[in-house]
């Protein structure tokens, strides 16, 4: 298999960090969790390739860091396929996503990372390449003229588009695909399980109750998971023998200021922000990015989905209101009764 990266990922998220602890086949032992979803893969891959065929287009939806780009190039792999690798926000002009499906071959993956972030002119463009393995291409378009309608046909090629953010996916270009995989966040046990296989491939010595540490406070991601066991490492080496045991992860996530929920600095600012400063909620995320210093679609894309997922705040229509469990969490219970929520949104508790 050959990787041609189009276009780097501008996410931030993929670092060459990442690709040594990515997981390349669908094993139990290497690609951790996410049962059906791998079983429903198999299956799909195993056929196609049984009757000779391209594998059809396929979605993987789920919040950042469990394993959408994993899958994707291990889908690539699976089928003996080539892939290239773009994204979204990277196709912004037509030319672009025209050049990129008109030089595929037969049989490649086209892998589109955050694909709810397409322009519409190149989400357009696509369906008919989808659908029918069509390019429509309008050339020479001037003032006096109309401009040339071309067709291309393309070779047979599977489109695995990942997003963030199923919810802002057009209609269309959902149904466009064959499948849809939904990535859920790991299970402790399973975090536990990342954080090992990681450990082992990085020569990292850890006992059971060190990963387990680690694995709590990992917010059910796997890039998490990587990522602290990479600085509680920096911290064994330096603190200790390099071992990472349960008291030496405790220690080195303390001094991180990953609480025990595996909330660091920003998300109790957020927190703080809405209970401190709005009283609680509702109040709208662009309001709370405003107040620090932080784009709103950030705090969307990277914090909210685990403060929901853990009943710390909870979506209303008229915005974000701290749950109290989160004041409970910060200690903030004293000022839980003048907050609108207390008698406001009694549901929500
Ligand atoms: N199921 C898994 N088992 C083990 N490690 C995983 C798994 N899913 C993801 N990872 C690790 O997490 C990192 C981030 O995964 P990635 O596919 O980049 O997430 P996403 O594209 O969803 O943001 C990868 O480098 C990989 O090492
Ligand atoms: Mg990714």
């Amino acid at each position: 298999m050959t990787e041609q990266i189009v276009v780097p990922d501008n996410s931030g998220q993929d670092s060459h960090k990442d690709a040594e602890l990515r997981p390349s086949t669908l094993d139990d032992s290497d690609f951790i969790g996410q049962t059906q979803v791998k079983s429903d893969l198999r299956i799909l891959i195993q056929a196609a390739l049984q009757r000779g065929e391209s594998v059809d287009h396929i979605l993987v939806a789920g919040p950042p860091g469990l394993g959408k780009t994993t899958l994707a190039h291990i889908i690539a792999r699976e089928m003996g396929a080539s892939i290239r690798v773009t994204s979204g926000p990277a196709l912004e002009r037509q030319r672009d996503l025209a050049a990129l499906l008109n030089s595929l071959d037969t049989g490649n993956v086209l892998f589109i990372d955050e694909i709810h972030r397409l322009g519409k002119v190149a989400e357009e463009m696509l369906y008919p390449a989808m659908e029918d393995g069509d390019l429509d291409l309008v050339t020479g378009g001037g003032k006096s003229s109309a401009g040339r309608s071309y067709r291309i046909a393309l070779p047979t090629f599977t489109l695995v588009g990942a997003t963030t953010r199923l919810g802002m996916l057009s209609s269309p270009l959902r149904d466009r695909f064959g499948e849809i995989y939904r990535l859920d966040y790991y299970s402790v046990d399973e975090c536990t399980a990342i954080v090992g296989r990681s450990a082992k491939i990085l020569g990292v010595p850890i006992d059971l109750i060190g990963s387990e540490e680690i694995a709590l406070r990992a917010r059910g991601t796997a890039r998490v998971c990587n990522r602290l066991l990479r600085r509680v490492r920096d911290y064994a080496e330096v603190e200790s023998d390099g071992r990472i045991t349960g008291s030496v992860a405790q220690d080195a996530l303390k001094s991180m200021q990953v609480d025990s929920l595996g909330l660091d600095d920003m998300d109790r600012k957020i927190l703080k922000t809405i209970i401190e400063k709005f009283a609680g909620g509702p109040v709208g995320l662009n309001t709370i990015g405003a107040a620090l210093s932080e784009d709103g679609l950030t705090l969307e894309d990277y914090y909210e989905p685990y403060l929901l997922q853990i009943g710390f705040i909870a979506r209303t229509p008229r915005g974000r209101v701290a749950t109290k469990l989160s004041y409970k969490h910060l200690g903030l219970e004293s000022l839980l009764d003048n907050s609108d929520n207390s008698n406001d949104q009694p549901n929500l508790f």
